[in-house]
């Protein structure tokens, strides 16, 4: 079987990674991919963005099975695209990716089905919004509606805060559209869980809890990023909570997308706060999480080409997932000053004594030159390791990292050490 993966982040290394243990595949495309991945998959450059000519790609090589990592991707239709050509693959529609695509769709879909979720207003005019807050309870959340990378979200604690973020989303157009109408959302207390399922449009397999480390710097302080470090499973997790999330949560979303023809085949991704009175949903992806997709495919025994290909094919039936039961966990090493602005083609040192050691690194922003990688982006490397405790698991990977190092380099010291 030969399988391609869209994508050069470290969620995309890990899965690569993962696919390549499965017996059934022959062959892995990455495109674009990333150095990293070199030895385990051939680089295709094509971006993650050009639907087309990757539907054009999997067509002339026969590719048995597209595997889509960004939500980008997924928001441009590349799944419509391939489905149009009879190409199998595993991700969402464009309709389907709608719900992280507009945070508004997917605001009003939650209430529609009484999935729990913040209570929140939308608006498209900027002097509603603010005038709106002049009569809110703080804190409160302000979220532009599209895709922002993970940053056009803003926890405000007084009026000036909020009526800041309303003018960086809507007047300066920091995010273009996707800050054309904001969601001024309730702020809830508690403790986020990252809790991801892979659904054949009907039926939805859970995957192991996560969570992930989202500020910048220590002791969750900072701007938020994509993840700075992810460990699994996530500590609240247990057997009554884990129900009542697919039973109010995954289930309810997969019916209800399905209801308004929304078919959803991919990987449902809930970003929860676990309050007092039970789980509610932040946010919805259409996508594995980054992160937090690495450390739980280090637990992941079964084959997860069975489980992709099931999905793709509407015909998840049956198809067992084990897991490891040791604990996992990921450090990310960033280019200081991610996620804003921070240098790139710095030298890469002692990737090969870190893996010694006994972790997994996965890659993301790095260049292969001459030999020798380099850095290309914000997030660097992903250090990852198993252990049967979590101490244990974050002590391999904070040894390993002790090898690694780059012109300003950076990385959070109490990934693991901590709750949020
Ligand atoms: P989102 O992209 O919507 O998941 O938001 C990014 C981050 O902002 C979340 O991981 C939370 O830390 C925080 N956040 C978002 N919505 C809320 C909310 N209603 N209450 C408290 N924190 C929130
Ligand atoms: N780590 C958060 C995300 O993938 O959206």
């Amino acid at each position: 079987m030969k399988i391609m993966v869209v994508g050069s982040g470290g969620r995309e290394h890990a899965l690569v990674w993962k696919i390549s243990q499965s017996k059934r595949v022959t062959k892995i495309y990455a495109a674009p991919g990333n150095g990293g991945m070199k030895d385990l998959a051939e680089l295709v450059d094509i971006k993650a963005s050009n639907t087309v000519e990757l539907a054009d790609f999997a067509q002339e090589e026969n590719i048995d099975l597209t595997v889509v990592g960004p939500e980008m991707s997924l928001a441009l239709g590349i799944v419509d695209e391939f489905r149009r050509r009879n190409l199998k693959i595993f991700g969402p529609t464009q309709k389907a990716a709608t719900i992280e695509s507009s945070k508004v769709f997917a605001k009003e879909f939650m209430r529609k089905n009484s999935i729990p979720t913040a209570g929140f207003q939308v608006f498209d005019s900027s002097l509603e919004a603010i005038n709106y807050i002049r009569s809110a309870s703080f804190p409160l959340v302000v979220k532009a509606d599209g895709l922002a990378g993970g940053k056009g979200v803003f926890v405000c604690r007084n009026f000036e805060e909020a009526e800041e973020s309303i003018r960086v989303i809507m007047l300066e157009s920091k995010f273009g559209q996707s800050g054309e109408q904001v969601v001024i959302e309730e702020f809830l207390e508690g403790r986020e869980m990252s809790f991801m399922a892979v659904s054949d449009g009907k039926r939805a397999i859970p995957l192991i809890t996560s969570m992930d480390y989202k500020r910048a710097f220590e002791n969750d302080q900072g701007p938020n990023t994509g993840g700075m470090g992810a460990i699994s499973p996530a500590p609240q997790i247990n057997t009554n909570l884990f129900d009542n999330i697919m039973k109010t949560i995954i289930y309810p979303a997969i019916e209800g997308l399905k209801f308004e023809g929304k078919e959803f085949r991919g990987v449902l991704y809930a970003g929860l706060m676990i309050t007092k009175t039970g789980p509610y949903v932040l946010e919805f992806n259409v996508r594995f999480g980054d992160p937090e997709v690495q450390p739980v495919l280090l637990r992941m025994e079964s084959d997860i080409v069975d489980l992709l290909e099931g999905a793709a094919e509407g015909n998840l039936f049956d198809i067992p997932v084990e897991w490891d039961q040791n604990v996992s966990g990921c450090v990310v090493l960033a280019s200081k000053g991610y996620p804003l602005k921070y240098e790139t083609g710095k030298k890469i040192n002692g990737l090969e004594r870190a893996k010694a050691m006994g972790v997994e690194i996965f890659h993301a922003g790095t260049q292969m030159k001459g030999g020798g990688y380099y850095t290309s982006g914000g997030r660097i490397l992903n250090v990852c390791a198993t252990a049967s405790s979590l101490e244990e698991a974050m002590k391999k990977i904070y040894d390993a990292i002790s090898f690694v190092s780059f012109d300003n380099m950076t990385f959070r010291q109490d990934i693991g050490r901590k709750s949020k």
